[in-house]
């Protein structure tokens, strides 16, 4: 009798051990709303159809360029019920922060990568161009005068402002001003409050579409050449900046030390979100493309982060001069 009691306590223990999720899964989006917001309440519609019984709760935790979501993650319990939803500025902060709270690649299990995101340089209606050539001939004559808007230090629009910036070889540079994200940053452009801004085509097609602001070029090596609405946007490499070539990108991430049977779980569900025909449809119509390759692997995200990290060591030390 007792043999099959213990046999029965331990299937018990066995399953209950992994019974996930036991409570709601919180996305935690490091910038208040705007695209990296848009891409999580997206991804969480698709992963709620591939974990049938789970809930989704969306959590906006901003500031420091997404580094204060970021930390709440990597000091969460890592029991799978507390993920990030962060992107390029993973490895950028490792790269211009000389503190932070926690490292890119130890203090976080890598869920695997979700898209990669052209970025558009746009500009007040104001401004007295309507090509980039017209609007870099401003800038290089009014920079000192000029206010660049972006989403804190690291943040994808931080660093495309000093990218751009310093790709121009600006004499003086503008005044870039820091909000907690590109969503508010952007109802400033929209208020005449900022002059321009580099954001994710997630948050800037719906204003392009609308003209409500001017559209100059994209950030990507080659013309967004299947979007009806962008793809008459002349590139930077093209416009005359050599090499350059920025686009941005969405990973999914856990605390260290979450159980390789919920990472793997997750990591399942993800990548059955990542294959969901409504999820890519969403995603491409606001310019994104949602990744297909082994970076949606754990050990494939992780790879790609660390080459980022790498790659980008360089590229900022070049920008610096701009760091705020
Ligand atoms: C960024 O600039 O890093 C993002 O666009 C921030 C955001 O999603 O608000």
């Amino acid at each position: 009798m007792k043999k099959l009691v213990a046999l029965a306590l331990t299937s018990v223990l066995a399953t209950s051990a992994f019974a996930f999720p036991v409570k709601p899964i919180t996305l935690v989006v490091p910038f208040p709303p705007g695209p990296t917001d848009t891409v999580t309440r997206q991804l969480a519609e698709a992963m709620r159809k591939a974990m049938p019984g789970a809930t989704f709760v969306v959590e906006n935790t901003s500031g420091a360029g997404g580094t204060i979501g970021a930390n709440r993650v990597a000091r969460a319990d890592a029991d799978g019920h507390t993920l990030l939803v962060w992107h390029i500025g993973m490895a950028s902060t490792a790269n211009l922060y000389r503190k932070l709270p926690f490292k890119a690649l130890d203090d976080f299990t890598y869920l695997g990568m979700i898209n990669e995101v052209p970025m558009t340089l746009i500009g007040s209606p104001k401004l007295p161009a309507n090509t980039y050539k017209e609007f870099e001939a401003y800038v290089r004559s009014n920079g000192g005068k000029l206010n660049m808007a972006h989403a804190g230090i690291g943040a994808a629009s931080h660093l495309c402002g000093l990218m751009w910036q310093s790709a121009m070889g600006l004499k003086e540079g503008m005044t870039t001003i820091p909000f907690t994200g590109t969503g508010p940053a952007l109802n400033a452009l929209l208020g005449g409050q900022v002059d321009l801004m580099c954001d994710q085509t997630t948050n800037t097609s719906g204003q392009i579409e609308a003209k409500s602001v001017k559209a100059f070029a994209v950030t990507t090596s080659k013309r967004l050449s299947d979007n009806a609405l962008l793809k008459d946007l002349p590139t930077l490499q093209e416009s005359g900046l050599k090499g350059f070539d920025l686009t941005i990108w969405h990973g999914l991430y856990a605390p260290k030390g979450t159980p390789a049977a919920v990472s793997k779980q997750l990591n399942t569900a993800l990548q059955a979100a990542l294959k969901d025909p409504e999820f890519i449809a969403k995603q491409k119509a606001l310019g994104a493309v949602v990744v297909t390759d082994k970076r949606v692997t754990n050990e494939g995200h992780k790879a790609f982060v660390a080459d980022q990290i790498k790659k980008l060591g360089p590229v900022i030390d070049a920008a610096g001069q701009f760091a705020d």
